[in-house]
């Protein structure tokens, strides 16, 4: 049931326009989603009964694995076997009579999966989530096989407990693992060296509403009908959610869990700690206008993968579900009495809570950082290598009225030497909202200037939402109406309507896998008028934002494809409007080239199809700082390719703050400034000097160091790891950056601390970590960690560190935008270490094909040691090299390295000895920088990128 469509559309344009907090009324609280409700109280009482094993603030007794909680949920007895790769039990609650089925399998890398639904359930639970995220749809994962499990059942303190030993491939690092699983109640613990690393139903907290049939008469609130302001949720299927408590021993921080506007350490949520939010972290995407920073309210996307951290270890778990989840946090000390004194071991605890679907819970037992990504990325393909234009600088504002205005940013951007790749265009290009349509008069031959744009190196993108105007005479809307595309209203009898930018609209089910096909043939460049291969997409709103919707978006009780209500789904709706997209411009062309796609929506496994922002941030300086921990948490959980809107989206950037932001944004993975349709217009030209040189030169620092960030994405498309990177991740030892996030690290080599204060004599706090030298990007100045200083910033300056030991490689040639650079040469950074090291890495393929899958590439890596600077194929170049590698050298043939700057060389040396294919030639070593060591300058070595070579200093 919903309110009038004007009168809600109204309301929620005059949020849209205006500067204000979020109106948090549009919003649930856990007491109002009545499933949460439920579990958080339950485990409440949980808490309370005697015996529990923690008292929160440290009071309690015995550690988890002994523990016994009050939970009701046992194992039934004698239901423990081993089927194929699977231990297999059956577990129910005291009190009734339906038993579920748990799943517990192990895969290669030493992942634990675990999964339970009802043995016999009534009806379906949705199942599918695995089939949009996983790796082969999930059909194939690499289990560990039965004759590497050992099962061996024993009795504890008059309960029985079965432990499988297991082996994994990670290698001696992992340790022994295994899991141990007590019946009464139920708990699995996942043991690394027979300690407790993470804990299943440790603290009682499960609990697993069965499907049941409806009961004549009353029933209890919330679990039949649920009404939110003027919505009611129908809830046909009765109450179907459950919830479970995962611990982490050992841990005090917790990170991931995207998207909120929160910390980057997860703060606690339940437990009376200092500090601590009243809600749980909430999953569920929204369309949440100005939202607030430091709140763990839903925003656009949910990702549901959270890293647990200490010195010793770092693990991890993916809660494999769509629904509307909830997670609370809690810091917890346990007191255990050994046998000389008593101990306090720190855990976090968390309680996952999910409305609907299977439980299918995956446990990462880490040791290390890149052990967890391993892990992660064997069952989530990781962010494939975007076109290289994508890591450019984006230019987008809401909006670019036509297309004199379009190609006028595109002169001035020439016109003031700014670096850029791609001109955006918004919502108000098409006629009245009708995607994949221009508004004639504004834009009257659009191929034409995106023919112009091509010329001079750049790309145009615009917007494609998910809402299509219903009208009969759109081909659009009328094609997918008489071929039954439109998500369902709640009976299956018609289709859904609601009120988005185009008014009346429906939305396409991109659960039905023709609807999905068919909205990526609308991409196709004869479908597409007016489109042509240098145009790329941005699909907004498809949390769905639906504005006379409960809670700005779809009702629950609505039906997609199979009759799966929406409620099941709603997480996973974003990100398959995005996979069909992406397909679609992948199918547009032949060979295919990479797509680019934004998304504002996403969920786990939304990576594999392109960008995604942090929504409509605000112009001011805490919205600034903020964007840093959103990006890191995006980073955490594997969302790679994150920026915030530069500029802040609603209101009015200072010049000031707009120079800071430019110089943050030029950090963000993705990096474009964008900005409502009521603010001023604010292109760095309009800001005047000195900020306008300040904007340039960062920028300019962004496209220097593109064949960094380009090596970096090669390594996160096969590893997983963060491009940009927590402090911890780098530095997993130190427990003083456990919760440091200000400053961030862009992959292994560079350090950046942002000013984020408008107060340019306000220091910032540096921690220079480790005993390593630390290199000012822009001076070379040195700083020797571990060091803290409080550095000033003039207006023109970035606080960015080289990590001594780093090989970086640049391009320094001044060019209009990325694909320009293709044959520029080379200039290589060595960072000289304490101990006279450095090394690096380089990774360069064609920007745009998908041939590097054949080999098309060239990756090197670079070392440099007593004074000797080496280049070798990576481990992945294919030796002798395949015949699209050779081709693809062939053509870089004539790109060089032109330069090398060696910093922090302690001996004054004169010449360098370069070697090459057999030949030997000696220059003389330049210097430069006041201290005459500082820098040392190898003026045009001119060998090939391609080719081994080493360049030896004397
Ligand atoms: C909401 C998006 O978050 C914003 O970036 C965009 O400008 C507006 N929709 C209009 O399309």
């Amino acid at each position: 049931m919903r309110v009038s469509g004007l009168l809600h559309l109204a309301a929620v344009l005059s949020l849209a326009v205006a500067v204000e907090a979020v109106k948090r009324e549009d919003f649930k609280t856990c007491e109002q989603s009545a499933f949460c409700l439920r579990h958080r109280r339950f485990a409440e009482e949980i808490a309370q009964a005697p015996g529990w094993p923690s008292g929160g603030g440290g009071s309690g007794s015995g550690s988890g694995l002994s523990a016994r909680s009050a939970s009701p949920y046992s194992v039934v007895d004698g239901s423990v076997r081993l089927e194929q790769h699977t231990l297999v039990a059956l577990v129910s609650h005291k009190d009734d009579q339906v038993p579920l089925r748990f799943e517990v399998s192990f895969l290669a890398s030493g992942t634990v999966r675990v999964r339970a639904q009802e043995e016999e359930p009534l009806a379906p639970r949705f199942d599918d989530t695995q089939r949009y995220t996983l790796r082969d749809e999930g059909r194939a994962l690499p289990y560990a096989l039965l004759e590497d499990l050992r099962l061996t059942s024993t009795t504890a303190g008059g309960a029985a407990v079965h432990t499988v030993n297991y082996t994994t491939t990670t290698g001696d690092g992992a340790g022994a693992l295994s899991v141990r699983i007590t019946e009464r109640p139920w708990s699995l613990t996942l043991l690394r060296n027979d300690k407790p690393a993470i804990q299943l139903n440790s603290r009682g907290f499960f609990r697993f509403e069965h499907l049941r049939s409806k009961p004549d008469g009353d029933v209890p609130d919330g679990e039949w009908e649920e009404t939110f302001r003027t919505w009611t949720d129908s809830k046909p299927r009765g109450p179907e959610s459950f919830g479970l408590d995962v611990s982490f021993a050992g841990c005090q921080h917790v990170y991931g869990i995207p998207e909120h506007a929160s910390p980057l350490s997860l703060k606690s949520t339940r437990g009376g700690a200092k500090d601590a939010y009243d809600q749980p972290y909430r999953l569920y995407n929204l369309d949440v206008f100005e939202y607030e920073i430091d709140n763990p309210m839903a925003l656009y996307g949910s990702v549901p993968l959270m890293l647990a951290h200490s010195a010793e270890a770092t693990t991890g778990v993916l809660w494999l579900n769509a629904a509307e989840t909830w997670v609370d946090v809690a810091h917890e000390k346990t007191s255990t009495i050994g046998s000389l004194f008593r101990r306090e071991e720190p855990a976090v605890v968390t309680h996952w809570i999910s409305e609907a679907g299977v439980m299918d819970v995956f446990l990462f037992p880490g040791p290390g950082v890149p052990d967890v990504y391993k892990q992660y990325a064997e069952l989530v393909e990781q962010t494939p290598l975007p076109r290289d234009f994508a890591l450019g600088h984006h230019q987008s504002r809401w909006n670019y009225l036509d297309e004199a205005d379009v190609l006028s940013i595109n002169d001035r951007m020439h016109e003031h030497d700014i670096p850029y790749d791609v001109v955006w265009l918004d919502i108000e290009y098409t006629d009245g909202k009708r995607y994949f349509t221009w508004d004639a008069a504004k834009f009257p031959a659009p191929a034409a200037m995106q023919d112009r744009l091509a010329r001079d190196g750049h790309q145009l993108v615009v917007v494609i939402d998910p809402h299509i105007k219903r009208d009969p005479e759109y081909r659009v809307w009328a094609e997918a109406n008489d071929r039954g595309f439109f998500v369902k209203t709640a009976d299956g009898a018609g289709n859904f309507q609601g009120w988005c930018w185009p008014g009346d609209s429906a939305w396409i089910d991109y659960f039905n896998p023709d609807a999905a096909r068919w909205l990526g043939e609308q991409y196709g460049l004869a479908k597409f008028n007016g489109s042509t291969a240098s145009l790329f997409v941005w699909n907004d709103m498809n949390e769905p934002s639906v504005f006379n919707g409960p809670e700005i978006s779809m009702d629950k009780d609505l039906q997609h494809h199979g009759g799966w209500e929406h409620r099941a789904v709603h997480n996973l709706y974003g990100m398959l409007y995005h996979q069909a997209t992406a397909n679609g411009l992948r199918a547009r062309q032949s060979p295919a080239l990479r797509p680019f796609v934004l998304s504002r929506a996403y969920f786990a496994g939304s990576q594999r199809y392109g960008a995604i922002w942090t929504g409509d941030n605000a112009a001011d300086w805490a919205h600034l700082r903020a964007s840093v921990p959103m990006i890191l948490s995006n980073n955490v959980a594997g969302m790679h390719f994150a920026g915030a809107d530069v500029g802040g989206f609603f209101g009015n950037p200072d010049a000031k703050l707009l120079t800071r932001w430019y110089q943050l944004g030029v950090w963000y993975p993705f990096f474009r400034a964008h900005a409502h349709i009521d603010t001023k217009r604010r292109e760095p030209w309009l800001m005047g000097e000195p900020y306008l040189t300040h904007i340039r030169d960062a920028i300019r620092e962004r496209y220097r160091l593109l064949p960094y960030w380009y090596t970096l994405f090669r390594e996160a498309s096969l590893t997983g790891m963060p491009l940009v990177r927590p402090m911890w991740v780098e530095f997993p030892g130190e427990k003083s950056l456990f919760a440091e996030d200000k400053t961030f690290m862009v992959g292994p080599a560079i350090m950046v601390a942002p000013v984020t204060d408008p107060d340019p004599m306000l220091p910032v706090e540096v921690v220079f970590p480790l005993q390593e030298n630390w290199y000012d990007m822009k001076t070379h100045e040195m700083y020797n960690g571990p060091l803290t200083r409080q550095i000033s910033a003039g207006l023109g300056d970035m606080l960015v560190f080289a990590r001594g030991g780093s090989i970086i490689p640049t391009r320094e040639r001044r060019r209009r935008s990325a694909t320009l650079m293709r044959r520029d040469p080379f200039t290589l950074y060595v960072y000289v270490g304490r101990t006279g090291t450095a090394s690096g890495k380089l990774y360069v393929d064609d920007g745009e094909s998908y041939d590097y899958e054949g080999g098309a590439f060239i990756e090197r890596e670079l070392s440099f040691a007593k004074a000797r600077l080496v280049s070798r194929p990576s481990a992945r170049t294919a030796s002798p090299p395949s015949a699209a590698q050779a081709a693809f050298s062939k053509r870089m043939a004539a790109v060089r390295i032109e330069r090398v700057v060696v910093v922090g060389l302690r001996n004054p040396l004169t010449r360098a000895t370069i070697r090459e294919n057999g030949d030997e030639r000696t220059v003389e070593l330049g210097y430069r920088g006041a201290k005459v060591d500082a820098e040392c300058v190898i003026r045009d070595p001119a060998v090939r990128i391609g080719n081994d070579w080493e360049i030896v200093l004397s």
